[in-house]
């Protein structure tokens, strides 16, 4: 059976967008009509994915909330006849999709995150899909598919593998992301290491993760083996450069033009991912963006 099985870490406390994080988690803001979660859970399911591991943290209860069925909302949209809004619930393989939640205890970093997915996971292999980034103007890609087939394509069963979504960043933002040490170029390549925010100096290349990833079970041994680094945070990037200096097979696919990347970490890519999201919309777009251009006179642009 092809991967189903895609872990979400959404433990982060949102310190970069206090204050509107205080008491909501970043990955339920709004993004023009819906939650960041709900376009996650979209695009991954769009891609294959049936079986969600959100890893959470204090205060993330609404994620679990808007997944669930709202039973009472559902009969009061029927008794009052609004058909329309509660079309509005659905999405595409929704009734498929099963969802589980466990708590990351201890804000340990990222890789910390993952490995609190270990006794769910076992020894199978799986997507991991950062909860705070969006791929595609309103998660219209299939990135994970891509990257599940170049996992499972002629692969030993014995070999270690992961497959890792890049973006291009400008030179000057390296020191945001963890970026590419490649082997080979092109739109598919290999890759001999990684390292997590490295300085403009320091940086082997421009390509840096984009928040999906395809592993195969092992990884959970080198993130137990990872002590903590970049920030005093026990980092999922260490983990994957060091399984890649064992012998692991490492394929990284960049984004194509379409799918760009839209990360809710900060204001700065918030409002634009915002913006773009409200000024696309099929419904509302057309009179946001002629009141977009009356905005921008009055601002004088
Ligand atoms: C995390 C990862 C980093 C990756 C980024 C993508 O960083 O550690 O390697 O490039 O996500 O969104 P964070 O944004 O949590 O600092």
């Amino acid at each position: 059976m092809s991967i189903d099985l895609a872990v979400v870490p959404v433990a982060g406390l949102g310190t970069r967008l206090l204050p509107l994080t205080k008491s909501q988690p970043k990955e339920m803001l709004a993004v023009g009509r819906k939650p960041v979660a709900q376009y996650v859970t979209e695009e991954l399911a769009n891609s294959g994915i049936r079986r969600l591991l959100f890893i959470t943290g204090p205060g993330k209860a609404s994620i679990e909330n808007h997944f669930d069925i709202d039973g009472e909302l559902i009969a009061y949209l029927r008794r009052t006849g609004r058909e329309e809004e509660l079309a509005e619930l659905d999405f595409v393989h929704q009734e498929q999709m099963l969802y589980f939640y466990t708590r990351q205890r201890r804000q340990l970093g990222l890789g910390h995150a993952v490995l609190c997915a270990k006794p769910l996971v076992g020894d199978q292999p799986f997507v991991v899909a950062l909860g705070d980034s969006m791929i595609g103007r309103h998660a219209q890609s299939d990135i994970v598919k891509r990257m599940i087939a170049a996992f499972e394509r002629d692969k030993r069963p014995e070999e270690e593998r992961m497959v890792v979504a890049f973006e291009e960043v400008p030179r000057e933002e390296v020191c945001r992301y963890g970026i590419a040490i490649p082997e080979t170029s092109g739109n598919e390549f290999r890759l001999r290491g990684l390292i997590e925010k490295p300085s403009v100096e320091e940086a082997p290349s421009n390509l840096a993760v984009a928040a999906r990833y395809v592993f195969s079970p092992g990884i959970f041994r080198y993130l137990e083996a990872t002590k903590p680094g970049r920030g005093g945070e026990i980092q999922l990037t260490d983990a994957m450069d060091a399984m890649i200096k064992a012998g692991a097979t490492a394929i990284g696919i960049k984004l194509s033009a379409e799918e760009k990347r839209f990360d809710i970490g900060n204001f700065e890519s918030y409002f634009e991912s915002f913006l773009e999201f409200a000024l696309a919309d099929e419904r509302h777009g057309a009179a946001l963006r002629k009141r977009a251009r009356e905005i921008l006179k009055e601002f004088g642009e």
